[in-house]
């Protein structure tokens, strides 16, 4: 379902090029749940950032479903993304001015849903927060805004999640309930790719692939 074909990312620096990526070759079916690992700068959120398009490499290809992501036009790329992709933060990125249900629709195709924010309500619900509904990020714990984090990348009814470091901010209960969210996901039939240090992951991944400097060392 997403394939990687030597893929490279290099990044110009004042002091000279940082090959983030090298000659990344990957292949993750439909349906998988991938764990990605590896120490600080081997390229996790780079590699993630990429699949997610939301950064081109420096070459290579990327395919999700045979839809070649930076062959595309920035517009098709965009729509692709919003129909497709949900993307899930270490660092929450909530909009601090809209309350929960506004954050959850924000980036979003409304366009022919019949009411949105009840969807949205509906959503939060089933992630514990039906109370905060009017509640703006700043009023949340940290495991409510992920969990809002989450409920925005399910809106769109995505194939795929990407998720960064998503239990980073996170105490152990409230990680452990990302990781059951996300496997839910990963039961009705999602594919997810997370990138994280923490144990927890591990249970609930069908895939470990692990990076260093750059590169895939070892899949298993
Ligand atoms: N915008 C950028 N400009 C220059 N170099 C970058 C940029 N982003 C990342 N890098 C470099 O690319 C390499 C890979 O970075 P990346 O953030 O993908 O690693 P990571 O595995 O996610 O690390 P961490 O576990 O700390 O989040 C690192 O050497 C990093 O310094
Ligand atoms: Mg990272």
């Amino acid at each position: 379902m997403v394939e990687l074909e030597n893929v490279t990312k290099s990044y110009q620096v004042r002091t000279g090029r940082v090959d983030a990526l090298r000659d990344v070759r990957v292949n993750i079916n439909q349906g998988e749940f991938v764990v990605l690992r590896g120490p600080s700068g081997s390229g996790k959120t780079t590699l993630l950032m990429t699949i997610a398009a939301m950064l081109q490499p420096t070459s290579g290809s990327i395919r999700i479903e045979q839809n070649d992501l930076y062959a595309m036009s920035t517009r098709d790329r965009a729509r692709f993304r919003a129909r497709n992709i949900g993307f899930v933060f270490q660092m929450f990125h909530l909009v601090p001015y809209l309350n929960i249900v506004e954050n959850v629709i924000l980036a979003s195709q409304t366009a022919g849903r019949i009411n949105p924010s009840a969807q949205a309500g509906e959503l939060l619900t089933q992630l514990g927060l039906a109370e905060r509904a009017s509640h703006k990020p700043a009023e949340l714990s940290a495991g409510e805004k992920q969990r809002t984090a989450i409920a925005r990348a399910l809106f769109n009814r995505p194939k795929i999640i990407l998720a960064d470091e998503p239990t980073g901010n996170l105490d152990g209960e409230n990680a452990t309930s990302v990781f059951r969210h996300l496997s839910e996901f990963h039961r009705s039939g999602g594919t997810v790719i997370v990138a994280t240090h923490g144990a927890a992951a591990e249970k609930f991944a069908d895939k470990v692939i692990n990076m260093r400097e750059g590169s895939i060392e070892s899949s298993a």
